[in-house]
């Protein structure tokens, strides 16, 4: 027995109530994942999906525990009737169905382990039990996620993700794949699916997603939404009074990046005065328009950046990989010599699964003279050699010209804030 779509809802918005935070957006992804992609797998029913995946993790309703929102959740839904919420409540966090494969703390009392334990013994695995599980992975708390972006933010937030639990996941991802005839990510939408209130308005731009990975900045996830400090302080999800309160207190004269309308709309009403700039978001490429030959005026020298050039990080460039060894191998970059100083660079700002974002600077007065292009056409021919995608963000009128001149494409002009002290 489970309850009515609207009845399951109903728990979780009182069950958040409880118990705010992440969670309860984590549950509608997953019921949004369970929901499409039982659509397209014959013989399973949608609605069943849709609520098995909104009630997965409802033991969080009793407050901020480990293990122990398992028997949590067991026991509330059979305490209401749901068994079959109450199995998924007890299934979800075992691929492999053994206590022991949880990750997080085990902070239960003997009974409650005992409850869960033979609870799992008793369990005949069924699709639903695999697609909660498949969906638990995919669900971040503001859309979909890539399953090995996922793993990797809980590796990260756990210290660790054992790797039979990793590869079940995997399987169950091509299991569904097989059945659906189609990719997980289509059928989920996860492209563009966005929980009301979180529409984005451009494309998570690379920065952003290093930091999600753990990779770059610092992030702070709050009930709705977070606040990640990369270079630029991008604000996801919906504003709510701690992560507001936070802007205005901690990033005042830093560039703010509203990733949603919801913060767009929350910056504005805010503070009416606030300085506006726009930038420019260009389609990612791997390939690209490029001279036939690459000259500098005389007196220059044109080169790669070698290992010297990367010792002295010309305008901080090269200055986010760990060393020169992690530069060589997964940034690229060029620089522009006058004698013996660099007065010209083009360089990867980090990289990202072979992905990597450009960054072009000159000297002041070296500019005009088309440095920086000879630079960027230089790293540029580099990166399509080895297949990189680059990602490349217009801060003003002749960044944009010469990102067109190379073949990219204009994607999303976007504003930047800048709070004043007084604002
Ligand atoms: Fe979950």
């Amino acid at each position: 027995m489970i309850p009515s779509r609207q009845e399951a809802e109903r728990l979780l918005t009182e069950a958040e109530s409880c118990n705010p935070g992440p969670w309860g957006n984590h549950s509608r992804v997953a019921a949004h994942c369970a929901e499409k992609i039982a659509e397209a797998c014959e013989g399973m029913d949608p609605e069943k999906a849709y609520v098995l995946g909104l009630l997965h993790d409802i033991g969080r309703k009793f407050g901020v525990r480990h293990l122990g929102h398992v028997s949590d959740g067991y026991s509330w839904m059979m305490f209401l009737g749901y068994d079959e919420a109450a199995r998924i409540c007890l299934t979800h966090s075992f691929n492999n169905y053994e206590v022991d494969e949880y990750i997080g703390k085990f902070d239960t009392t003997n009974e409650e382990l005992e409850l869960i334990r033979s609870g799992l013994r008793k369990v005949v695995p069924d699709d639903y039990d695999r697609l909660i599980q498949l969906c638990d992975a995919l669900a971040g708390s503001e859309g979909v996620m890539n399953i090995e972006d996922r793993m990797n933010d809980v590796r990260r937030r756990y210290g660790r993700f054992p790797q039979p639990k990793w590869d079940s996941n995997l399987a169950l991802k091509a299991y569904f794949e097989e059945k659906a005839r189609k990719s997980v990510y289509d059928l989920t939408e996860k492209a563009t699916f966005r929980l009301p209130g979180n529409e984005r308005i451009m494309s998570l731009p690379l920065l952003y997603r290093a930091a999600r990975q753990g990779r770059f900045g610092t992030r702070t996830e709050f009930s709705r939404g977070s606040v990640t400090d990369a270079l630029f302080v991008y604000l996801d999800g919906e504003p709510e009074p701690a992560s507001a309160a936070e802007v205005g207190a901690r990033y005042r004269v830093r560039p703010l990046v509203c990733l949603t309308e919801a913060w767009k709309a929350h910056i504005e009403a805010r503070y009416p005065g606030v300085k506006v700039y726009r930038r420019t978001q260009m389609k990612p490429a791997s390939r690209f328009i490029l001279p036939e030959n690459l000259t500098v005026p005389e007196g220059f020298r044109l080169a790669g950046i070698d290992e010297a050039a990367f010792g002295k990080h010309p305008f901080s460039h090269g200055a986010n990989y760990p060393s020169w060894g992690a530069f060589r191998a997964e940034g690229s970059g060029a620089v522009v010599y006058r004698g013996g100083e660099i007065v010209a660079s083009s360089s990867s700002f980090l990289s990202l699964d072979g992905e990597l974002e450009l960054d072009v600077s000159t000297a002041e007065g070296f500019r005009g003279m088309r440095l920086a292009s000879a630079c960027v056409s230089f790293m540029l021919r580099d990166c399509m050699e080895r297949g990189f995608t680059v990602h490349w963000d217009a801060q003003n009128e002749i960044s944009l010209h010469l990102a067109r001149k190379f073949g990219f494409e204009a994607e999303t002009e976007y504003p930047v804030y800048w709070l004043s002290e007084k604002d």
